[in-house]
Parts: structure tokens; C-alpha cells; sequence
């Protein structure tokens, strides 16, 4: 469970990062030492270099030592597993699974159906749809159960959205040959073929607000459907691939707008994954020590969405080192957290700064105001009043949940990776919190249209 009062340590950092001044940090202080306290997975990619063996043995040493999650850039993809038909190719997905079990580390499986790196024999059933679903039902079966119980979590469909209005991408084999209903059918076989696996949607652009007309406001629409549907989605992954604001006039994407997609899908009770992140500059131009500050806060405000946001677990950059990066195949450069001699760059220290200092969001303890009740005095467990009035507020004393404003009411409540751990209805204001250990919470009262959603901790 989530440590709730991160042990501070004896820090060498002289954090001042604001003024740009280098800092320094110990040993033991790394992200993943944070990530472990928090209850989350900070990551980046095995790049593709790594399989072939031709990067320096720093770079693997950094991976382990700062990531407790990793995702292969190519090498679990369809080309790459199943090159020929029916004939499978683990080697390279096997290493880094073992890599991954060597270092304690999440494993995150990346991509089963995606329009993109798709062998071209798969191409010659475009027209023959039964064939087609037959193809992917037996691509699934075979590369998520060759691997089940040792991938924890796969990007089931990728990028099946359009980028420039709200409909599917018309440009795929699958949504050619088989319609959208491949990407149900695609999560019904691979919770078949792994029970226990996350099952994510996963696609770019989706820090873009979540109106109708966006990418994201069309996602959340199918995610609503998909839910209703009884459809075994778990996850949204947001590769995030964005560029530095100043560079891109043209981008509409921000913190705020992915943490408000986020929002939207823990009241779906799906969570919400930061999956390819990184932060470019374009190609060409000269990339000041400011730029590469200001970079350094904006990669932080995306994991204050993944500190903050109960139903947000996971922040996954899209490699390590600037010297080895997809990016240049998108006009854009130094979108890492590791410059070219793999050396920390302004943002790993705005990130490992952000985690030292972060002390889990909750509530203020305060005297619940609605009731004389003196155990409402309870400094164990309270929650703010944040309802107005006449609407239905809520607090809690001891192990007591008391509900005003409200005859009946659905509980619910899920710890901070959004995992429902206690449900219950309350027909005469309160309801007993039972069988929850200590930790940090979120609960949710709902009556019809009214809910209201706090946080609490339990000493
Ligand atoms: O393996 C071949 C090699 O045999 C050949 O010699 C070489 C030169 O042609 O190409 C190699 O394949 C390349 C592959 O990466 C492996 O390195 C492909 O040409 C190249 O297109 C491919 O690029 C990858 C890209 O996905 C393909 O769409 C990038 O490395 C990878 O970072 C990128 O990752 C995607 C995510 O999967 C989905 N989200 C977007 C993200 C960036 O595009």
C-alpha cells in the first residue's frame, strides 16, 4: 500500500531547480524509490538498440535503477511475434520479460491490433473478414497466453481513433475488414487468454480536452459503451508524444486537459496510464538551458497527474536517452529525460524534486461541521465538507461513514490506483467501512444524479 508520509531520507539534493542550479541526490533517491513509495510505475522503453545489444551498458544500468516498469518499443508488436502466419516469435519479447522479473520490474505488453507494423500477410485477408477475426483471435490467443501471468498489462488496440475527426481510422486492415467490432472482440479474447492482464486502449493526442469533437471526448463515449457492454477494458493509455509549448503553436494539448480525460474515466472506474511520454523540441532549432527547464516542469506536471488522480498509475517514457529516440522520424529532437551521453538532464531533476517533495493529496482533517456528533471530533478519519448546502456531504469517524443530506446512498470506495475495494448501499446515513487496512482512499457517495467523491486516509 501506498507509503503515506514518504520517508524523507538523508537527502544530498540542494534542490534548485528553479534557478536552474544543478542538484544532487543520493544514492538511494532515485524515481523509481519514489515510484515504489507511491504506489505507482515510473518507466521508459527497452529501445530497440537494446535487443540488438548495441548501447552502452549505462544505459541498461539507468533503466533498472530509476524504472520499475518497462514496454518493448518494437519488439512485442505483430511484425515482430508473429512475422509469418500461425508461426510465433518470442525471443525478443522473452528477454526483456526476464529482464524485467530480474529487476522487479511491471511488465507492459505493446501492441496486439494496430493498424501500423502489421506483416504484410495478414494484408492478403483484408477482404475476407471471417479469416480476418480468425487471424487476430489466433494472434491473441497465442502471444498473450505464451506470456500470460508474466505481462501485467497490454495496449490490446492502438491508435484505432482518427486524428482529425471524431470517428475510427478508416486506414486499417482491421477496421477495413472487420468494422470497429474487432476491438471488442480484440479485449474479449485477451482477457480469455489472461484473466489477470490490464487490458488498455491506447492512443496519441488524447491531452487534447475531452469535448465531443476530440479525440478524447470520442474515446470516453466508446469507453462509456464498452463498460456498459461488460466489454474487459481496464485502461486508457495516453502515449502523450507532445512538444514543447513554445515550438508548437499549433498544439492544443496541456496537462490539464489529460487530467480532466482522467477524471472522466475513474467515474467509469477505468484508469487512466501515461504510456509513450516525451516532450520534443523541433528538429533544427537551438535548445536553450531555459527550454530545457521549462521542459523539465512541464514533464512534471504530467506526473502530478499520475501523483494526484486515484485512477492514474503509471508514467512510461518513450525511451531514456536523447541519442537513441523515434523523435527525429517526427521532425523533433531532446524529448528525454537523458541527454546524448546519457547524462540527467533539467527534467529528471524537476521529476525527482516533484517526488521528494510529494506528500499524498488528502483531505484536511477537519471537525465535521454537519453533526454535533462528538466522534465527529475523531482525528482519525474525517473528510471536508465540500457540498454546498441542502446537497449531500459526508464524513467519517472511526470506521463510520455518515452520510447527510441523503436517505440512501451507494458507497463505494477504491484505493489510490482506482481498484474498488469496499461497495455498499446506506439506507439510514451511514455505513461501516469494514475490513479496509490502513491507507489512503478515495470514496464515493452516489444518490441518482448526486455524488459527491473525497479523499481519506486511515492511520
Ligand atoms: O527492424 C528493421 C531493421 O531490420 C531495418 O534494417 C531497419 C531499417 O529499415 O528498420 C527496422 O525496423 C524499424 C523499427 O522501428 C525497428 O527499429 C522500422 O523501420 C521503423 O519504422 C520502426 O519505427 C518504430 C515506429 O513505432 C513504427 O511505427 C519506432 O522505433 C517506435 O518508437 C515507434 O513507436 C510508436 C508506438 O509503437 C506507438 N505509438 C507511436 C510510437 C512512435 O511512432
Amino acid at each position: 500500500m501506498r507509503n503515506l508520509f514518504p520517508v524523507s531520507g538523508f537527502m544530498l539534493s540542494v534542490a534548485l531547480i528553479g534557478a536552474g542550479i544543478a542538484s544532487t541526490f543520493a544514492a538511494d533517491e532515485t524515481l523509481r524509490s519514489y515510484a515504489e513509495k507511491n504506489d505507482i510505475y515510473i518507466g521508459a522503453i527497452l529501445n530497440s538498440q537494446w535487443f540488438g545489444g548495441g548501447l552502452p551498458a549505462q544505459y541498461e544500468q539507468i533503466h533498472k535503477t530509476q524504472f520499475n516498469i518497462v514496454v518493448a518499443e518494437n519488439e512485442m508488436k505483430f511484425d515482430a511475434t508473429e512475422p509469418s502466419e500461425n508461426r510465433f516469435n518470442y525471443n525478443n519479447g522473452d528477454k526483456m520479460v526476464k529482464y524485467a522479473k530480474q529487476n522487479g520490474m511491471r511488465v507492459r505488453g505493446h501492441a496486439l491490433a494496430w493498424h501500423s507494423q502489421v506483416p504484410n500477410w495478414v494484408n492478403n485477408y483484408k477482404n475476407d473478414k471471417k479469416k480476418l477475426l480468425s487471424v487476430l483471435k489466433n494472434h491473441i490467443n497465442n502471444v498473450v497466453g505464451h506470456w500470460k501471468g508474466q505481462v501485467d498489462e497490454w495496449d490490446v488496440v492502438n491508435e484505432a481513433i482518427s486524428n482529425n475527426e471524431p470517428m475510427w481510422r478508416s486506414y486499417s486492415v482491421w477496421y477495413q475488414g472487420i468494422g470497429p467490432e474487432f476491438i471488442d472482440s480484440a479485449f474479449v479474447w485477451a482477457h480469455a487468454a489472461d484473466p489477470d492482464a490490464e487490458l488498455c486502449y491506447n492512443d496519441y493526442n488524447l491531452e487534447q480536452g475531452v469535448n465531443p469533437k476530440a479525440k478524447a471526448g470520442f474515446l470516453l463515449e466508446q469507453v462509456k459503451r464498452w463498460v456498459a457492454n461488460g466489454i474487459p477494458i481496464t485502461c486508457v493509455g495516453s502515449q502523450t508524444h507532445v512538444e514543447d509549448t513554445t515550438t508548437d503553436k499549433h498544439f492544443i494539448g496541456s496537462p490539464d486537459s489529460l487530467r480532466s480525460l482522467a477524471r472522466e474515466l475513474a467515474k467509469l472506474n477505468i484508469k487512466l496510464k501515461i504510456t509513450e511520454l516525451d516532450i520534443g523540441f523541433k528538429s533544427g532549432i537551438n535548445v536553450s538551458k531555459s527550454d530545457l527547464e521549462r521542459q523539465g516542469q512541464t514533464f512534471r506536471q504530467y506526473l502530478d497527474i499520475i501523483l494526484e488522480e486515484p485512477n492514474a498509475d503509471t508514467y512510461l517514457i518513450w525511451g531514456v536517452s536523447d541519442k537513441w529516440s523515434w523523435l527525429g522520424g517526427l521532425n523533433r529532437q531532446k524529448g528525454l529525460i537523458y541527454d546524448d551521453n546519457l547524462k540527467p538532464k533539467p527534467a529528471f531533476d524537476s521529476l525527482l524534486v516533484r517526488l521528494q517533495n510529494f506528500e499524498p493529496p488528502q483531505d484536511t482533517i477537519v471537525t465535521d461541521t454537519t453533526s454535533s456528533d462528538t466522534t465527529a471530533q475523531d482525528s482519525s478519519i474525517a473528510i471536508a465538507q465540500s457540498a454546498g448546502p441542502g446537497s449531500v456531504t459526508m464524513h467519517v469517524a472511526g470506521r463510520t461513514l455518515f452520510i447527510a443530506g441523503t436517505q440512501s446512498a451507494k458507497v463505494d470506495v477504491f484505493d489510490m490506483r482506482g481498484r474498488p475495494v469496499f461497495s455498499a448501499r446506506s439506507e439510514n446515513g451511514s455505513v461501516e467501512l469494514k475490513g479496509i487496512p490502513e491507507g489512503l482512499y478515495v470514496v464515493r457517495v452516489r444518490n441518482g444524479s448526486a455524488s459527491l467523491t473525497k479523499r481519506f486516509a486511515i492511520k
